[in-house]
């Protein structure tokens, strides 16, 4: 079986590919597909744009199509940056977290409280979607700390844990982190639906 990874960023397709680790299935990414446009995110949550990128994706391809949305919500600041996580002040992941922490500048530490949240969609090819999430609750630290990881990375620290995700070595925040958490169900959602006598899409 062929799945569609719903990106054109080989890295993502590769490390989503390592952590499903599905035998008998062959992931691609949408290189392959050059006539496909690029998805507009113009969903209210992360579920619709995630379902936005896989259907785009399937309708193009004719195969199933995986596609993930994810971001930072932040309690203090009433959910953002949220689904805008990727574009809050700018492209620039600095620019970013600079932002969050201008604006929290004033939050007191018991009120930093924030998760990071990922949404995966699988669209098989009759339209049927199918959705698992990932969480990991933490809070914003006053000053970034560590250079692994990317994102909002050094802002953020996991609740049990007294470092940043980038202070983290990678393979212990992607043991632990919100898409390894969703990718995970999915791995279990495409073993399920593959059994035989389930129900197919
Ligand atoms: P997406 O590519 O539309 O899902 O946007 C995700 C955005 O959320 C990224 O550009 C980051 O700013 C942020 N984000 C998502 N996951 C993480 C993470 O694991 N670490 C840091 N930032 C993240």
């Amino acid at each position: 079986m062929d799945i569609l990874i719903a990106t054109r960023n080989n890295d993502k397709v590769r490390e989503i590919s390592e952590i499903l680790d599905l035998p008998d299935t062959r992931f691609v990414g949408l290189d392959g597909f050059p006539d496909c446009p690029e998805a507009e995110e113009t969903g209210r949550t992360f579920d619709d744009n995630a379902m936005i990128k896989a259907s785009q994706a399937a309708y193009y391809s004719g195969l199933w199509s995986l596609a993930d949305d994810s971001g930072l919500v932040i309690d203090a600041l009433d959910g953002q940056p949220g689904i805008l996580s990727a574009r809050f002040a700018g492209p620039d992941y600095r620019d970013n977290w600079m932002k969050v922490l201008e604006l929290m500048q004033q939050v007191p530490a018991e009120k930093r409280t924030a998760r990071f949240i990922c949404v995966l969609c699988l669209v098989g090819n009759n339209n049927r979607a199918f959705f698992t999430r990932g969480e990991i609750e933490g809070t914003i630290t006053a000053e970034p700390r560590g250079s692994n990881g990317f994102g909002y990375d050094p802002i953020f620290l996991p609740t049990g844990f007294d470092r940043t995700f980038a202070e983290l070595p990678p393979p212990e925040k992607n043991r632990i982190s919100h898409r390894a958490q969703a990718l995970k169900k999915m791995r279990a959602l495409i073993n399920g639906l593959a059994a035989p006598g389930s129900p197919k899409t």
